[in-house]
């Protein structure tokens, strides 16, 4: 098993890459475990808050190369099932319904930086370095590029997809890649202090927020968006936790989920 599965009282699942000798770099296994959890723990109505990190020196080195290398000797049809593999992997970390944490620990490139992207809040050490490598090989940024132009945007994919390079964490809170820079002998303080604000939240207004930002995102004009909006409020708000976070306020009580 290439990764490692905590889960702490409160419902806080911990999630570590741990290949540490080749930097935590993905193969064929790990993706297909990492799956495998990802989708366990979305069912799982007690996990509250999911928190990916790397186990070593760094985050994650991306695709294990002497794997992609071996690709060479399959079928075109078996590179693509390949790939899509890895992008189903990304795509449950990316619309995961619990809130996702990267503890970004050391460097994180390639496919490593698209899981990065894939994470609803990033908080990383300050010494990481960051970058889609993949031209620099000979490679692209193919399978991660939805989910990372999503939170980088075009701009910013342009300047760092073309040239491959590294950059410092400054340069990928500058991006919005990262929301917090920590040093490494306060990152788990830093971090648990952003799991309790993920805490606050109502579990499932928290996973219909994602939804909603998704979805937003999609429509076409404002008059769409306002139709969805308000179907969304009409709901949540007649539902059992809409109606019970705000009795709780009204009535100075702590709400159910705290
Ligand atoms: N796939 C396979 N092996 C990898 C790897 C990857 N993505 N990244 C690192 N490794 C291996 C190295 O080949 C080396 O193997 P060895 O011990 O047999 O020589 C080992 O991990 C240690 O790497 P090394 O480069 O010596 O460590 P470092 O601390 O100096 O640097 C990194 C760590 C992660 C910054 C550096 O290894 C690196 O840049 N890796 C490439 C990352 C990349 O471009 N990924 C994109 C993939 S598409």
């Amino acid at each position: 098993m290439y990764y490692k599965l905590h889960i702490d009282k409160r419902g806080v699942a911990f999630v570590t890459l741990d290949r540490p000798e080749l930097h935590n770099a993905f193969n064929d296994e790990l993706i297909s475990d990492l799956i495998e959890c990802f989708k366990k723990l979305s069912t799982n109505e007690l996990i509250r808050v999911v928190v990916l990190t790397g186990s070593g020196k760094s985050f994650c080195a991306g695709a294990d190369l002497n794997w992609m290398k071996r690709m060479k000797d399959y079928s075109y049809e078996e590179n693509l099932a390949d790939a899509g593999k890895l992008a189903e992997l990304f795509t449950v970390i990316n619309s995961h319904p619990k809130p996702t944490i990267a503890r970004v620990n050391g460097a994180a490139l390639g496919g490593g930086a698209g899981l990065v992207a894939c994470c609803d809040y990033v908080i990383a050490v300050d010494t990481a370095m960051l970058g889609f490598t993949e031209v620099r090989l000979g490679l692209l940024p193919a399978v991660i590029s939805p989910f990372v132009i999503a939170k980088i945007g075009e701009s910013q994919a342009r300047a760092t997809f073309m040239s491959g390079v590294r950059f410092n964490v400054n340069r990928a809170l500058m991006m919005g890649l990262v929301h917090q820079i920590s040093s490494f002998d306060k990152l788990d303080e830093d971090l648990e202090v952003i799991i309790n604000e993920f805490l606050q939240a109502a579990p499932v207004a928290s996973s219909l927020a994602k939804v909603l930002i998704a979805e937003v995102v999609k429509k076409k004009s404002l008059e769409e968006a306002k139709n969805y909006t308000c179907e969304m409020i009409s709901k949540v708000r007649t539902a059992v936790e809409g109606q019970e976070g705000m009795s709780a306020l009204l009535e100075k009580r702590k709400a159910s989920w705290l």
